[in-house]
């Protein structure tokens, strides 16, 4: 996750957007409590996480600037969560973001949900778009030590 955060985002953020980052994403623990978080093994070793989620919180891992909403969706009227996706920097573009992502729609889906919503990174979003996601709202964090990190918030009917 530390890798991918400090690896992956060089394209889409400045670096004092990166850092800023450290403290919008990162793992939220309430996920595997819930055990609704994947974890994708290749040739044995971690190679991405991702997860979803039944409770309100949009986004943000343990340490972060953003509110926690543990409530519970209403699965008739809400979109259930993707959540915390990180691929390590050494398995990109294998297909791991797009089966977790896959795994995630289909647990939403037995859930009785039907649609999904994320805040997007701005690395995140080409995965998302690929996958048929699409566009809601465009944010910017809190500031971050004077630094802001844009996000999109992104949705899919399943
Ligand atoms: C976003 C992330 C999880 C994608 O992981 P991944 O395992 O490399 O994604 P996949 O291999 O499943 O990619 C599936 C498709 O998404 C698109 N895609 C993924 N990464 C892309 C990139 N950097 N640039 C352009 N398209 C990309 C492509 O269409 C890709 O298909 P292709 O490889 O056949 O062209 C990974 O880049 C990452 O960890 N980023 C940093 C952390 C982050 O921002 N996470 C998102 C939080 S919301």
């Amino acid at each position: 996750m530390k890798r991918a955060i400090e690896q992956l985002q060089d394209d889409f953020l400045s670096s004092e957007q990166v850092i800023a980052s450290q403290h919008v994403m990162g793992l939220d623990t309430q996920l595997i409590r819930d055990q609704t978080y994947f974890m994708v093994l290749l040739d044995g070793t971690l190679a991405g996480c991702g997860g979803w989620s039944w409770r309100a919180t949009l986004y943000g891992g343990d340490t972060s600037v953003v509110d926690r909403e543990p409530e519970a969706l209403d699965p008739a009227k809400d979109a259930a969560r993707v959540r915390a996706m990180y691929t390590d920097p050494a398995f990109v573009r294998r297909g791991v973001g797009r089966m977790i992502l896959t795994l995630c729609e289909e647990a939403a889906r037995t859930a009785s949900f039907g649609k999904t919503e994320m805040m997007a990174t701005m690395a995140g979003v080409p995965l998302y778009e690929a996958c048929g996601y699409a566009p809601i709202e465009r944010v910017t964090s809190a500031p971050i030590n004077g630094v802001t990190v844009p996000l999109v918030r992104m949705g899919k009917i399943l």
